[in-house]
């Protein structure tokens, strides 16, 4: 499939290659091309970078990895019909970095970064995934203690099943739908946790697991 991914950091990056390793193409939107020059070097034939327009254009996915705070504006600058009918796998997180790390959590219950991004993305099937743990986990989940558990959150179920089904082909192997998109602030708020427990013990590997028995 063409993959188009808002955003030119580590977790566009990493999902690019990510993609590729798996046969997919590749495009990641960023303001500044200039950027992913190495990448480019990585990815090869598969890889492309365009603007946040040209980007959406080309996904028949499209990965939104931006940061919160210029989150709205990328979706502008891709076109907001260039989302028409696409899945959309939001792998952002409601953020504030504006008073140093760690960051502050700024979603609320109602109004979750997933649920903001499908409001604003209305005709488009967004599905929050991925943003629970590190952008080198995301590809490469196996850690020394195991497997750990993937989680997706949104409303539509085929779109869930596609995003599902990449996460099973990086080799994710509990997976788990928790639900429509207004459970994404459970997933932002995972994502806190991991963030927090990262701060306080230095550590950057850790991913969770669901133990149900
Ligand atoms: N880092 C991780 O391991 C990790 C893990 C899980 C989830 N996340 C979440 O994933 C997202 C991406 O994280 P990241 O660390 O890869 O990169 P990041 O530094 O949070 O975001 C970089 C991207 O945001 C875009 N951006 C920043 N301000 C913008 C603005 N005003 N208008 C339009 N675009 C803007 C940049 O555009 P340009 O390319 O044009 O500069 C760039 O593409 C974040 O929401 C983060 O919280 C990160």
């Amino acid at each position: 499939m063409q993959i188009g991914i808002l955003g030119s950091g580590v977790v566009g990056q990493q999902l690019g290659i990510g993609f590729i390793k798996l046969g997919h193409e590749v495009k990641i939107g960023t303001r500044d091309s200039s950027k992913l020059n190495d990448w480019l070097e990585t990815a090869k034939e598969k890889g492309s970078v365009g603007s946040f327009e040209e980007t959406a254009k080309f996904g028949e996915v499209i990965i939104i990895a931006t940061l919160w705070k210029g989150t709205e504006n990328a979706i502008e600058l891709a076109g907001l019909e260039n989302f028409t009918n696409k899945v959309v796998i939001d792998v952002s997180n409601p953020l504030d970095f504006s008073q140093g790390a760690p960051p502050r959590f700024v979603a609320s219950v109602g109004n979750s970064g997933g649920e903001i991004i499908q409001r604003i993305l209305a005709d488009s099937k967004v599905v929050k995934a991925f943003n629970f743990v590190s952008a080198y986990i995301m590809c490469n989940p196996k850690r020394e203690e195991g497997m750990p558990t993937f989680f997706v959150a949104g409303d539509d179920e085929e779109a869930k099943k596609l995003v599902m089904k990449f996460a099973k082909d990086f080799g994710w192997e509990e997976i788990i739908d928790i639900g429509n998109i207004e459970q994404a602030i459970w997933l932002e708020s995972l994502a806190m946790f991991w963030i927090n427990y990262g701060f306080r013990n230095n550590n950057w590997v850790h991913a969770f697991k669901l133990l149900k028995k």
